[in-house]
């Protein structure tokens, strides 16, 4: 079976089943999840990310029972990545009950898709539910319910909350409970009698997870206003695993990526397996990352995006030396190629664009680094960190680096150093906004100015409804996505242009201030505003006007020009859709 079939089936499934199919989120959680979650999360990690405020009682706009396919990342096993079942990128099968149907239906829907739809025999099959603690009973509810569809007893495991709650992580807030878990034996002959949750033949494929608490910050559980159910199949998994195969590189889903890096590498995937998946994971969800909008960066989501990138550009390197940026282009479309419903032509070349940037940036420094590597006796947390300062090399890379030379480094060392860094460069005024910025040079001072007057013209051209949504700066150009729903036309490009260089040649002062962040709130600065711990924020003010009124007004940490007149001429060379409703503009400066 392929994956389109999986999907197909699984969907249709539930659909038959009167649940309505709702489309996969971002990878990036909106601010309503997050704080719904109360819990500061990068990534989409899980189908019921989206769901969050619902499952704590907001009626959600298409009914109480609903089912998707979702984007996930989840970096917390990146170290796993290159084995047989890791990944940081894969798509969740989910169903879902807010409020309506519990545990009876919930496990009826599972069993019969897995024997009727997917055919898997019951022999093959092993559960396991929550023991029971202090917080919940044994749940003896589910284990009943599997043995009335014919489960023996003996396949019945009782775990703890290691393994039969959700989410597992005990420090984590927002809507939990505990889950009852299906397994599928993968060994040769039948299924061993008795259920061993720890022999690995018993591959887990899907979770149903009773969402009846709210782990609230202090740590304590209170009821939720609904018993909802949440449930995810892993789609790289079950695939794997109704393939036969004994890992899930080896499907439609991965396959052709893996064959088109030993093409550009000109190696055999036998001969490094595991590097070779490491590549296509990597690829794979920087792909996925950069057409939900993240950004190379250094922090936060970008800061991600940018150390899979570097990693994948390592591992390429390590197997053939000559690699350069053009086999990342073309393992970009042999990623875009399994996804068809995810991707348009025009997103494949920014996302083309955007990768083969940023590993040609980081090509440069590669070779470099990896010499220095070769010269440092031992390594400690602070010389990792100079390899990540002066070459960027990403800790994890270094790390893999050292421990094929068999030395472990201090990670905690290297965090402090981080920090220590971090705060450095918080306090100096014209650190704090470091995003996107290539380095400090006049040039690229001069495009962050051009930058902020761009996104006060668009908004006097387009309206209000434009917005920032990334920037990036080079010594040779500048680089602005914006939120608009369309392609701009001709003459609003040239009006954008001229209303920039108009206040270029007005020659405006620029102003910067350090105020409390509700007086920047009232002054109505915009921009994006990140440093949410600050009671005093940092902004920059162009062209104070008689009445203390700025033509331009943003949240930022500098460092910009003390008058636009010293920034010449910008010309707008490419305007361009990035994703659904965010444009991008490229302009440089006229010499
Ligand atoms: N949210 C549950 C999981 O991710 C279904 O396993």
């Amino acid at each position: 079976m392929d994956s389109k079939t999986l999907r197909k089936k699984f969907l249709d499934f539930f659909e038959k089943n009167d649940h309505v199919i709702i489309p996969s989120a971002s990878l990036v959680p909106s601010e309503e999840e997050q704080l719904a979650g109360k819990e500061k999360v990068l990534f989409t990690s899980a189908g019921m990310q989206q769901l969050i405020p619902y499952l704590m009682g907001k009626p959600h706009p298409k009914g109480n029972k609903l089912a998707d396919v979702q984007k996930c990342v989840r970096t917390d096993d990146i170290e796993q990545v290159g084995d047989a079942t890791h990944h940081t990128f894969f798509e969740m099968l989910g169903n879902w009950s807010l409020g309506d149907y519990w545990k009876d239906k919930a496990i009826e829907l599972s069993f019969k898709f897995l024997t009727e739809e997917l055919k898997i025999p019951i022999e093959k099959l092993a559960i396991s539910v929550f023991a029971g603690d202090e917080d919940a009973p044994k749940d003896e509810e589910s284990a009943n319910k599997w043995k009335s569809l014919g489960i023996l007893g003996k396949r019945i495991a009782y775990l703890g909350k290691e393994a039969n709650w959700w989410p597992t992580n005990s420090s984590s807030f927002g809507p939990c409970g505990p889950d009852t878990e299906m397994f599928i034996w993968t060994g040769e002959g039948s299924a061993p009698e008795e259920f061993d949750p720890k022999d690995p033949k018993w591959i887990e494929v899907w979770n149903d997870v009773f969402m009846e608490f709210n782990r609230k910050s202090d740590g304590t559980l209170e009821e939720l206003p609904q018993k909802n159910v949440d449930t995810g199949m892993g789609l790289e998994r079950m695939l794997a695993v109704i393939n036969g195969k004994d890992n899930d590189y080896e499907t439609d889903l991965s396959s052709s990526i893996i064959e088109k890096i030993c093409e550009e590498l000109r190696v055999s995937y036998e001969q490094y397996k595991q590097p070779i998946r490491i590549i296509s994971d990597h690829i794979k969800a920087s792909v996925f990352l950069i057409k939900d909008d993240v950004i190379s960066s250094n922090k936060m989501q970008g800061y991600v995006l940018r150390r899979l990138l570097r990693r994948a550009a390592t591992k390429a390197f390590q197997i053939n030396k000559e690699f350069g940026r053009k086999p990342f282009k073309s393992l970009v479309k042999s990623v875009t190629d399994i996804y068809p419903m995810y991707f348009d032509e025009m997103s494949v070349e920014s996302i083309e664009r955007e990768v083969s940037i940023e590993i040609g940036k980081f090509r440069k420094t590669l070779e470099k680094g990896l010499r220095e590597v070769e010269k440092i006796e031992k390594i400690d947390g602070k010389i990792a960190f100079d390899l990540y300062q002066t070459f960027g090399f990403p800790y994890e890379v270094t790390e893999e680096l050292f421990r094929q030379k068999g030395q472990e480094i201090d990670k905690e060392q290297f965090k402090a150093e981080f920090e220590k860094h971090q705060q450095l460069s918080r306090t100096a005024s014209s650190g704090m906004f470091k995003g996107g910025l290539e380095n400090h040079s006049e040039v690229v001072i001069k495009y962050h100015t051009a930058t902020h007057l761009l996104h006060q013209a668009l908004r006097d051209i387009l309206g209000p409804q434009v917005f920032q949504k990334g920037s990036n700066i080079t010594a040779e150009r500048l680089r602005f996505d914006f939120s608009f729903d369309r392609k701009l036309t001709d003459s609003e490009t040239r009006q954008v242009e001229e209303l920039v260089n108009q206040k270029i040649k007005d020659d405006l002062k620029v102003d910067h201030m350090i105020i409390p962040l509700d007086e920047a709130k009232k002054m109505n600065a915009i921009g994006l505003f990140d440093e949410k711990y600050a009671d005093k924020v940092s902004i920059y003010g162009i062209g104070p006007q008689p009445r203390g009124r700025y033509y331009s007004l943003e949240f930022c940490g500098g460092p910009h020009v003390e008058h636009t007149g010293v920034i010449g001429k910008i010309a707008i060379f490419k305007e361009e859709a990035v994703s659904f409703g965010i444009r991008r503009i490229y302009a440089n400066i006229a010499l």
